[in-house]
């Protein structure tokens, strides 16, 4: 059977770390709070001349080395990402140019934290059909760079990273067994950059009198409706295949919040030891957690040949999705 899997990954992260003990002295908080609220426990933020595609481009060269591939072989490049180097060119044209990719279709897709399994889940269709055989899927963030340094209900949350998988056709039962991506538009407030795109322009008096330009969010709310979709996506996955949550090797999850991951395990009767928790080094972020998660899985050898690892996310949108791997 065609199937489409991952032979390669890579993840980089900008190497200044923020710790609690450092948001302590920026916002009225405490490492006691985050930790407690949240698991996080440092988080990572670009330097100056560090950009979505300057993080994407690492992760990228590691991925290519991993599947043994060269970037002139790749046929399509997608970057979920929301921090995008410009409104346009679309980043994953800038990734191209400098990987020299110069065969692949390159494009930009916006799913917040599940951009990285919507496009895993575009790059497996496009293969399954036979409209590609080498795609490179990538989540980077410079989130930093959206982050209301001031307001402690979301600074201590979000940091910046990315992480890169190379996916290619091949005849087999393993590799990408499913996936399944949602969207519930009826909650875009609830999670979302007001300003800079167009309706709330970067350069209008509104945008700067309202700081728009900041992420906004409704904590609770998002944490509810979090725990509620991972579970449905991963539920998909599973009866899709005709499994259950005893067959999986690993879950790895988006990064988001130690209590959401711990609510979802425990909802799909999960062991903690299946569990795969790094967000206390990165905190949230977003399209790049779950790309990084996979690439430090693998590299730390939780990842066997033959087993099943189920990838769940949720972002702002909302959106949501899950992918079934056999490794
Ligand atoms: N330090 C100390 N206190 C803080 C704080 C911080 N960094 N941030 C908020 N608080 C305060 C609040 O102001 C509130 O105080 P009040 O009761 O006097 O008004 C109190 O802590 C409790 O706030 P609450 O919002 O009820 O806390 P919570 O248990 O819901 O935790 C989040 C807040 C943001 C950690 C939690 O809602 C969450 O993680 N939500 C999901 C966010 C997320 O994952 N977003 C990305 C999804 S992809």
């Amino acid at each position: 059977m065609l199937r489409a899997r991952i032979t390669g990954t890579g993840s980089a992260v900008p190497e200044k770390v923020l710790s609690n003990a450092d948001l302590e002295r920026m916002v009225e908080t405490s490492d006691e709070w985050i930790t407690a609220r949240t698991g996080i426990k440092q988080r990572r933020i670009a330097a100056e001349g560090e950009f979505t595609s300057t993080l994407a481009v690492k992760a990228a060269r590691q991925a290519l080395a991993m599947a043994g591939i060269g970037a002139e072989e790749l046929d399509l490049i997608i970057l979920g990402t929301v921090t995008p180097d410009f409104p346009f060119p679309a980043t994953a044209c800038i990734i191209q140019h400098e990987l020299g990719a110069r065969n692949a279709v390159a494009f930009d897709l916006s799913a917040a934290c599940s951009g990285f399994l919507y496009g895993l889940s575009i790059a497996d269709t496009y293969i399954r059909g036979g409209s590609a055989k080498k795609a490179l899927v990538i989540g980077a963030e410079v989130l930093s760079r959206i982050v209301d340094w001031t307001d402690r209900n979301t600074c201590i949350l979000f940091g910046d990273g990315s992480g890169a998988a190379v996916v290619e056709a091949y005849e087999g039962d393993d590799g990408i067994l499913s996936t399944h991506i949602y969207s519930d538009g009826a909650y875009w407030e609830t999670l979302y950059q007001a300003g800079c795109g167009r309706r709330n322009p970067a350069s209008s008096q509104r945008t700067i009198d309202e700081r728009l330009f900041f992420i906004r969010m409704d904590g609770s709310d998002v944490f509810k409706h979090a725990v509620r979709a991972m579970e449905e996506a991963a539920g998909a996955a599973l009866s899709a295949n005709g499994m259950s949550a005893s067959d999986l090797s690993l879950f790895i999850p988006h990064q988001a919040n130690r209590r959401i991951i711990d609510a979802t395990g425990k909802r799909l009767g999960l062991t903690p030891e299946k569990v795969f928790i790094n967000l206390h080094n990165y905190g949230n972020t977003s399209s790049a957690s779950i790309p990084i998660a996979l690439d430090e899985a693998s590299r730390a050898g939780r990842l066997k040949k033959g087993d099943v690892v189920l990838l769940d996310s949720f972002g702002g949108g909302f959106t949501y999705g899950s992918a079934l791997l056999r490794w």
